[in-house]
């Protein structure tokens, strides 16, 4: 007999299921909730509810676990490429060498994007945000593939534009770079793996001789994007999930990702740790007086990179790429600022403000430090955290579109506006 949840509504008993997942981690299921009681629930940012269920990521906030298809993200941050784990996070399994092989040259069949995109790009203002450049190109993209805006398309054509998403997204972004820096387009390299040819097509020159990227570096950055590529329910997949479930196109569906990704409270956070870190850093490296600002109530700064929704342990995602700085500094030379956040880090996490809220770094803490020690400038960090999460929304949506009980979503709200009143001639008021 499996558990229920009793409540009383003016008076009335009602039960509610009580539903348990593979994890044993346990809801309440309330979709009948406003049918029996008239009632619905108020939760101010979905603190409580969960919006769907899934079989692609579980998080542990109170363990730090995350674990990517039963996989631990150690396990797979160690030992697995990002191709590897793209594969694992649409499709469910690890590829076998065949299907690896197949994959990851499909892939390599679409890195070029439509060179019709270079109008509206180069209209783009020069030094532009590059996320809003980002959002702008991916919904753009889609105009070129008419048959992929078709909301009754095939299983196949889904997946065709699942690769080509996969496959432009750092064309795309290496395009956004270059143009910041006045420098010419470097085009795809299918020679190299999906980590080498986006550092090529950033960092190498058309005048430069062969670019070869320090393997050191190219296996940080693959294990950037696989800490970066999915995450649950977080905002901007919500915000997928929310827009794909009007059957919308996956062009735009992505695009609205990244604007969501964009916000500081989220992907946004890489770009404004560094910023702080530069902050405290010209300021004198006085930490404990930006502690004491971010423990200020009247104070709007706050902690960037610190805290989490779901993690009320060290996110396990900055604890990897906290080890990985020290190999990359190994190859690029100490970041200054890195001193600096330790301090951060051991002062928070010795004072009660941040202890009793379980404020820890999170994934976005330590990562920009990697960023710039690889060269890149702080307004590519979110570009480079949208690079993977576009595998984790297309493996979202892949399982909305394949889930027969999903519907549009659509909350509802707690309404406190003007009660009803009649019009007034615009000479009476
Ligand atoms: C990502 O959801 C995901 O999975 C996201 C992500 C992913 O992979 O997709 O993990 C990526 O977005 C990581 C988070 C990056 N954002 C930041 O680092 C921005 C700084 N952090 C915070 O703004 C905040 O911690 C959030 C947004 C991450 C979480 O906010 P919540 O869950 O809404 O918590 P809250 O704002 O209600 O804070 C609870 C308390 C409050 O104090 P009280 O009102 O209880 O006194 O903690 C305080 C907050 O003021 N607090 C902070 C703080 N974070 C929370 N105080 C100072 N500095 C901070 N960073």
């Amino acid at each position: 007999m499996s558990e229920t949840a009793k409540i009383i509504v003016e008076g009335k008993e009602y039960e509610f299921p009580i539903i348990v997942g593979t994890e044993g981690e346990k809801a309440i299921d309330i979709s009948k909730l406003r049918d029996l009681t008239g009632h619905i629930t108020l939760d101010i940012g979905f603190k409580n509810t969960g919006s769907t269920k899934s079989d692609i990521t579980f998080l542990d906030g109170e363990e730090g676990i995350l674990h990517h298809r039963g996989y631990s993200i150690e396990d797979l941050a160690e030992h697995a490429s990002f191709l590897e784990v793209s594969y694992l996070l649409l499709y469910g399994k690890l590829p076998n060498a065949a299907e690896y092989e197949e994959f990851t040259s499909t892939i390599k069949e679409h890195t070029l994007a439509n060179e019709g995109l270079l109008a509206m790009f180069n209209s783009f203002p020069t030094g532009s945000h590059p996320m809003g450049q980002l959002s702008s190109m991916v919904a753009a993209l889609g105009l070129y593939y008419p048959k992929a805006l078709n909301p009754h398309r095939s299983e196949e054509a889904i997946n065709r534009t699942i690769l080509r998403l996969m496959a432009k997204m750092p064309t795309i972004c290496a395009m956004i770079y270059k143009k910041r820096n006045g420098h010419p387009t470097v085009y795809p390299k299918n020679s190299l793996d999906y980590v080498a040819n986006y550092l090529n097509m950033t960092f190498g020159q058309v005048t430069m001789p062969e670019y070869e990227p320090d393997p050191v570096l190219v296996s940080a950055m693959n294990k950037l994007l696989i800490l970066h590529a999915d995450h649950e329910q977080n905002c901007s997949t919500s915000t997928v999930r929310i827009v794909g479930s009007s059957q919308a196109n996956l062009y735009a569906t992505i695009s609205a990702g990244i604007s969501a990704l964009w916000g500081p409270l989220h992907g946004g956070a890489n770009q404004e740790v560094i910023e702080m870190l530069e902050k405290i850093h010209h300021d004198g490296g006085d930490v404990d007086k930006w502690v004491a600002k971010a423990k200020d109530k009247e104070d709007p700064f706050r902690l960037m990179g610190f805290g989490h929704r779901v993690y009320k342990n060290f996110d396990p995602r900055a604890v990897i790429i906290k080890k990985s700085a020290y190999e990359v500094f190994e190859v690029t030379g100490m970041n200054p600022l890195l001193e600096i956040a330790l301090k951060l880090e051991e002062t928070a996490l010795k004072d009660d403000y941040f202890i009793s809220r379980k404020l820890y770094p999170n994934v976005d803490f330590y990562s920009g430090l990697i960023y710039q020690a690889l060269g890149f400038p702080e307004e590519m960090f979110t570009v480079l955290f949208a690079i993977p999460r576009t595998v984790g929304w297309l493996a979202h949506m892949v399982e909305l579109l394949g889930d027969k009980e999903q519907k549009i979503s659509r909350p509802r709200q707690w309404y406190t506006g003007q009660d009803e009143r009649s019009y007034t001639d615009l000479q009476k008021r």
